[in-house]
């Protein structure tokens, strides 16, 4: 089967996409035939911008038309690359959270996570039962979606997490396990619900601790209180998350009590 996010051939040198206003991304080169359509067969204009292209010339050798003309090209192709990240976001986000919209802080988090992921911190939703953290965690995820990225993106429960990596008869858990800690962004709702017996808390320090020694952006959620984070994750798990996460702390009362009828 082909990989839908697999990238076409990479433009090479000599197109400066920031200089054209295209976000990055690895795009399609034009059909040069479409601009001998559009330009009367002009087949000088048409062998500038095929050595612009091939990186033997930069966007300077090109006439305006002919910039215009690549510009529209790698501007449809980035289009075409956003609509496809949101409708795959769109595809695996739970229906309940398929409208969280994310807030400037959450757009400005997930453009730096696009730009510079190693660089970018991990972030670390805090809040009672209900105040909307994985609400949040899923506005974070449509925003990235929303650059128009290539980057992979899974989520799961910690409680999920555990269940399948449970030792099982014919299941490979280290492939499971590589595979979750594997993903570019990774959302793990719901960190310390559950009090983490010896088996959970190594389960869960591998995870962070992978991350943490990948520098990969990830999204945590938990209900425990940053006071109380040493006491119910341990010492080594919250040390790291401590680090590595920038904290956004969610106020105010159980949303879900709002909304029964
Ligand atoms: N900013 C928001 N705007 C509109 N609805 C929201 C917002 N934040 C949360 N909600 C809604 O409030 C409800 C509770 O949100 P959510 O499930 O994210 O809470 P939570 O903090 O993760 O709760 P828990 O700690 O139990 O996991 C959900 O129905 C969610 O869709
Ligand atoms: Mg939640």
């Amino acid at each position: 089967m082909t990989d839908p996010w697999a990238s076409p051939s990479q433009p090479r040198r000599g197109i400066d996409l920031a200089a054209l206003g295209v976000p990055p991304g690895r795009y399609v080169h034009p059909d040069l035939t479409d601009f001998l359509v559009k330009h009367d067969g002009d087949r000088d204009g048409a062998a500038r911008i095929e050595a612009c292209l091939a990186g033997k010339t930069d966007l300077a050798s090109l006439q305006p038309a002919e910039v215009q003309f690549i510009r529209q090209h790698f501007l449809a192709c980035a289009e075409e690359q956003r609509q496809k990240a949101i409708a795959f976001f769109e595809k695996k986000v739970p229906r309940r959270y398929i409208g969280a919209q994310p807030n400037p802080v959450a757009r400005a988090w997930a453009q730096a996570v696009t730009t510079n992921s190693e660089e970018t911190r991990s972030l670390l939703v805090v809040g009672p039962t209900g105040t909307g953290k994985t609400h949040y965690a899923y506005s974070v995820l449509r925003a990235i979606a929303e650059t128009g990225s290539r980057a992979s993106w899974a989520a799961h429960t910690a409680a999920d997490f555990y269940a399948q990596l449970r030792p099982r008869a014919g299941r490979d858990s280290e492939a499971t396990f590589e595979s979750i800690v594997g993903t570019d962004v990774l959302f793990v709702d719901d960190l310390g619900a559950a009090k983490l017996t010896e088996w959970t808390e190594e389960v869960t320090y591998r995870l962070i601790n992978n991350r943490y020694e990948q520098c990969k952006p990830s999204i945590f959620t938990s209900n425990v209180p940053p006071t109380q984070l040493r006491d119910v994750l341990g010492e080594r798990i919250a040390s790291r998350l401590t680090e590595m996460c920038e904290r956004v702390a969610l106020k105010g009362d159980d949303r879900r009590k709002g909304m029964a009828a």
